[in-house]
């Protein structure tokens, strides 16, 4: 080069620069200082007008062929400082897995009961090849009990003490949920057949003693497929209450009964033997095979599905599979009960583990 400033020695302090960063923010900085947009090699460009013509192209290209150097030498050093701060990182967080768990959140921690209980069912039925589906708190009537074939002034209506919302202009009305069969009709409504689901979820009722709580808790199951029938609904209840109880049987009474959404219905009852408590019948659920007229309310035709539902309640279950005597415990929010009845939070069900081992 003829003329200009000198790049060589502007190379080397700058190529010393680099090498001496000892962080990324000092790498940072001389980046800046260098090929920032006011950094000592880019206002190089500026000083092009002062050569003479013949001379500013080589200057160019060697300013050029500088922050090309600069610049790789940039990127070599900051990854070569990444890997060193992740090397420090590592070493640093190193976690010796054998050492016990620390008293930290996650062993004060606890589960609610229905929590868990909740848990242990999901795992049973998904292992019996059921997946989960979930409708909202506020329902409509018609979801709640019109296609459920609970029409206006059906007697059943007044046994579910609902909790009506003010009627709108048109005169419907929405209500809590008084229980979670109205997620069998969104399910029907919006998938084909074969259908396998169960529906948790709160429910509310205008009722309250030691064992009704204005809020509580129902699982929904619902099967519909080409040939499903009243056996495929006893062997699901009965995999399903010995896994629950884990026990290796369980002696279940299906008591006829009346729901409007099934056809023949049950109740179920368990010999309490299966929770030490022989002699005694527990009822823990009502089923049935779904009545014609709930498919057709959901457009599948009643002559070529067929299949059945149950409803059991959760708080009852948790309550007689670990022995608390009071459902409004479960509502108070009382952190003593809680760390007395409550689940640890590493305490996972699994079949293969043991559901509340
Ligand atoms: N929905 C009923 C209740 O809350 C429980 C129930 C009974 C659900 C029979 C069902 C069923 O799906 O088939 O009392």
């Amino acid at each position: 080069m003829s003329s200009g400033p000198d790049l060589s020695r502007l190379e080397m302090d700058v190529l010393r620069e680099i090498a001496d960063a000892g962080d990324l923010a000092a790498l940072d900085a001389v980046r800046v200082a260098a090929i920032g947009k006011k950094g000592r090699i880019s206002e190089l460009m500026g000083q092009l007008g002062t050569l003479p013509a013949e001379d500013r192209k080589a200057f160019g290209a060697s300013v050029n062929a500088l922050k090309t150097k600069v610049s790789d030498a940039l990127d070599a050093r900051k990854a070569t400082l990444e890997m060193a701060a992740l090397s420090a990182r590592l070493a640093a967080e190193r976690a010796d897995v054998t050492l016990p768990v620390r008293a930290g959140a996650e062993m004060l921690g606890r589960i609610h009961p229905v929590s868990q209980v909740l848990d242990e069912c999901i795992e049973i039925f998904a292992d019996l090849g059921f997946e989960v589906a979930e409708g909202p708190d506020i329902e409509t009537d018609d979801l709640n009990f019109t296609k459920l074939n609970i029409p206006a002034e059906h007697p059943a209506r007044q046994e579910h003490d609902t909790f009506y919302f003010n009627p709108k202009p048109d005169g419907s009305r929405l209500l809590l949920r008084t229980h979670t069969s109205p997620v069998q009709i969104r399910t029907m409504q919006t998938k084909k057949p074969p259908i396998r689901i169960i529906a948790p979820g709160r429910v509310y009722r205008c009722d309250s003693d030691q064992t009704h709580t204005p809020m509580f808790h129902q699982i929904e199951g619902l099967v519909i497929d080409e040939k499903t029938h009243m056996g495929h609904l006893k062997w699901v209840l009965e995999e399903f209450a010995k896994a629950f109880f884990e026990v290796d049987n369980v002696t279940m009474r299906f008591r006829a009964s009346h729901f409007p959404f099934t056809e023949p219905s049950m109740e179920v009852d368990i010999d309490a033997s299966a929770i030490g408590k022989p002699g005694q019948w527990l009822e823990i659920l009502g089923c049935g095979m779904v009545h014609p007229n709930v498919l057709a309310n959901c457009g599948l035709d009643p002559e070529k599905y067929q299949g059945f539902a149950f409803g059991m309640g959760l708080d009852r279950i948790t309550m007689l599979k670990y022995g608390l005597p009071d459902l409004r415990a479960f509502f108070s929010a009382d952190l003593r009960w809680l760390r007395h009845y409550g689940f640890s939070l590493l305490d996972q069900p699994t079949l293969g583990g043991g559901l509340s081992s």
